[in-house]
């Protein structure tokens, strides 16, 4: 018999500050309708000075590491596009700040926002060949773009942190998988921007090709029907894709799109998504989150997951509820994770987006701002100094 391998633990972080849609929409004139309606975005988390990708990270793996210890986590895979080091893996920080066993591999992995869809999957191949290891995966990236740009309102940041294991409490994850890869330049971010580039409708048009193509995949491998699925947990960089991208599969399928069946298969997987803004690998993630906290007793239901990366790479498979699963779950603490966020002018949002570490050696102290149990203290020798507080 297969083993049953999958999400174990579901824990999530994010930023310090949170900025309202509305106070962007004062600042630049927009129409509220454009966010809140047309792209689905009331807020975004905007991360204190001193939190970072390792910051929240950590944050989001420390409940886990509470709950469960370390001692069988073998491996920890840190997924991210806003990667702060071209060499070090970020994930080598996280070890370090969680006080992890050193028998112990750390790597990063990037792909745009599909990387921690590829940590999940190399996780599941490592605890199949050593069932007796759990693998942390963890997803983290800030979303930034240039002021006053068009990617500006889909901003947000914050990880998602998961424990992979056998017998798993929350989600056995199933194969098949569908693929889908295409050379495309629809959002891209040069080592020399801190950044992103994108050609948004480029980005959408992309987008939706790879939800096509990974599901003509996922078919032709053997995957359930479309009915088979309660939920449909979309990458969300801003909530409305997620609409976009179901009532295409839907159209693809020639199924019925009507605002009713498009509301019932995503409408719970928006709700954190809506408020922390594009958090990239982190955010198909956070659909799960908010689906599994809202949703009546999905146990022995199937869910689907569509993951995309620009660039691009995306994937589709499946996740089945396993029984007990609601007696698992972190709902307490993400609606906390949520309401703690203080809001930011726009001046104080705008001082945030600016402020940049120094690239000279040299001391340089963070300003002392997060409340989180963990800050990136500053920089010195150009050596990054992450403390708990
Ligand atoms: N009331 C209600 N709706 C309104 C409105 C109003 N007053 N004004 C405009 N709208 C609607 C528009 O009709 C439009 O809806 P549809 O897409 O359904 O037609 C929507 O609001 C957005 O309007 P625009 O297209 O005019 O907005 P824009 O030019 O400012 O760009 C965007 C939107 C392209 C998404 C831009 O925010 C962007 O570039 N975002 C970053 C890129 C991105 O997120 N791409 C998504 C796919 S790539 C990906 O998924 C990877 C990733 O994470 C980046």
């Amino acid at each position: 018999m297969s083993l049953s391998i999958g999400i174990h633990d579901l824990s999530f972080a994010t930023g310090e500050y949170v900025l309202e849609h509305t106070t962007l929409a004062a600042h630049n004139g927009t129409d509220i309708g454009k966010y809140h309606v047309g792209i689905g975005q009331e807020s975004m988390s905007v991360p204190a000075a001193d939190e970072d990708i390792v910051t929240m990270a950590a944050s989001a793996a420390a409940p886990i590491i509470a709950r469960h210890g370390g001692d069988r986590i073998r491996t920890v895979v840190f997924a991210t596009e806003s990667s702060i080091d071209q060499s070090k893996a970020a994930g080598v920080y996280v070890h370090s700040l969680l006080g992890l066993p050193s028998a112990c591999r750390v790597v990063e992995l990037k792909q745009a926002c599909y990387g921690a869809t590829a940590a999940l999957q190399f996780a599941i191949g490592l605890v199949r060949r050593d069932p007796a290891q759990q693998v942390l995966v963890i997803a983290s990236d800030v979303s930034k773009y240039e002021l006053d740009s068009p990617g500006e309102s889909t901003q947000g940041a914050a990880a998602v942190a998961m424990l992979v294991g056998v017998d798993p409490a929350l989600v056995r994850i199933e194969d098949p998988s569908g693929l889908f890869t295409a050379d495309v330049m629809d959002f891209w971010r040069p080592n020399y921007r801190a950044a992103a580039l994108v050609d948004g409708q480029e980005s959408i048009n992309a987008y939706l090709q790879a939800a096509e193509g990974t599901w003509k995949d996922y078919t032709e491998q053997g995957g359930r029907s479309l009915e088979e699925f309660a939920a449909f947990c979309y990458h969300q960089p801003f909530t409305k894709m997620a609409t976009k991208a179901h009532r295409h599969l839907l159209n693809y399928c020639g199924k019925d799109t009507d605002n009713d069946a498009v509301a019932a298969a995503i409408g719970l997987t928006t709700a954190y998504n809506r408020v922390i803004g594009n958090s990239y690998t982190a955010s198909v993630y956070l659909g799960l989150a908010a689906l599994l906290d809202q949703a009546e007793d999905l146990t022995g239901r199937s869910i689907a997951f569509l993951s995309y990366g620009s660039g691009s790479v995306a994937e589709f498979f499946a996740g089945t509820l396993v029984a007990g699963y609601r007696d698992h779950l972190r709902t307490e603490q993400n609606h906390t994770a949520i309401a703690r966020r203080t809001p930011v002018s726009y001046a104080e949002y705008r001082e945030l987006h600016e402020y940049s570490l120094p690239t000279e050696g040299g001391d340089h102290a963070t300003p002392a701002q997060t409340t989180g149990p963990f800050r990136l203290a500053g920089i010195s020798g150009h050596k990054r100094i992450y403390e708990t507080r």
